[in-house]
């Protein structure tokens, strides 16, 4: 998968391609880059927002940048980009991301995200420029790099090899073998701490049964959350 995120900031994913899961992707062959909207700005002095037609405060990131931005990158005409790959604008009005989209977006080859600053983008961006505009969360950032971390870092976890043992990622939260629910609790040594014990079946040894306890939790806190 190659994934190119758009931002004002590509020093903020510095950190985040240093980590193991991004480097193991990288060895296998995927890629995550930074491209630097402002860097191919048609505006003079490195210019890329404006006021706000209407007035109101803040500065809007302006739809030319982003569409030289886009041309300066693809082989293509900007407006034919969303019909080719997914184009994921990042906005608090988005369509809330969960594992679902993770899933769906996992499958793709080729991702493209673009990080609004400010007030966000000329909202020609979202209707043209666009395939989808995704939210994590009903809360508002000050941008769209923390956005695009966290998708990616759903997205990269599932590429096969990514977390480097397979099965941490087929029975997790939310998965197929889990019935889409919640992840069952873990428990680890000490077996005693402070008077406290953890569950007898987990000692026993019994794989059966093991199995069996852990999707019944998981059904539990499925249950617990509805309610
Ligand atoms: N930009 C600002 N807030 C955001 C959010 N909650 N999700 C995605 N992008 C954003």
């Amino acid at each position: 998968m190659k994934i190119d995120v758009f931002t004002l900031f590509p020093a903020w994913f510095e950190w985040f391609r240093g980590q193991r899961h991004v480097r193991n992707a990288e060895a296998l062959g995927h890629r995550l880059e930074t491209i630097d909207i402002r860097a191919t700005t048609p505006l003079s002095a490195g210019q890329v927002d404006d006021t706000p037609y209407g007035g109101g405060a803040g500065m809007v990131l302006r739809v030319d940048v982003v569409e030289a931005a886009l041309a300066a990158r693809y082989d293509v005409d900007p407006l034919e980009l969303p019909k080719r790959r997914r184009v994921i604008a990042l906005a608090a009005s988005g369509r809330q991301f969960d594992e679902a989209l993770a899933s769906e977006l996992a499958q793709e080859d080729e991702l493209t995200l673009l990080c609004g600053r400010y007030e966000g983008f000329d909202e020609r961006v979202y209707e043209y420029l666009a395939s989808d505009v995704v939210s994590i969360g009903p809360y508002v950032l000050s941008g769209g790099e923390l956005a695009a971390m966290v998708i990616c870092d759903a997205v990269i976890r599932k590429l096969p090899g990514a977390l480097g043992h397979e099965e941490s990622a087929l029975e997790e939260s939310f998965s197929e073998a889990l019935e889409g629910g919640p992840e069952y609790p873990h428990y680890t040594r000490p077996a005693k701490w402070r008077g406290h014990g953890v569950p007898e079946i987990l000692l026993s040894g019994h794989h059966g049964k093991v199995r069996e306890w852990r999707l019944e939790q998981s059904r539990l806190r499925a249950k617990r959350r509805e309610s």
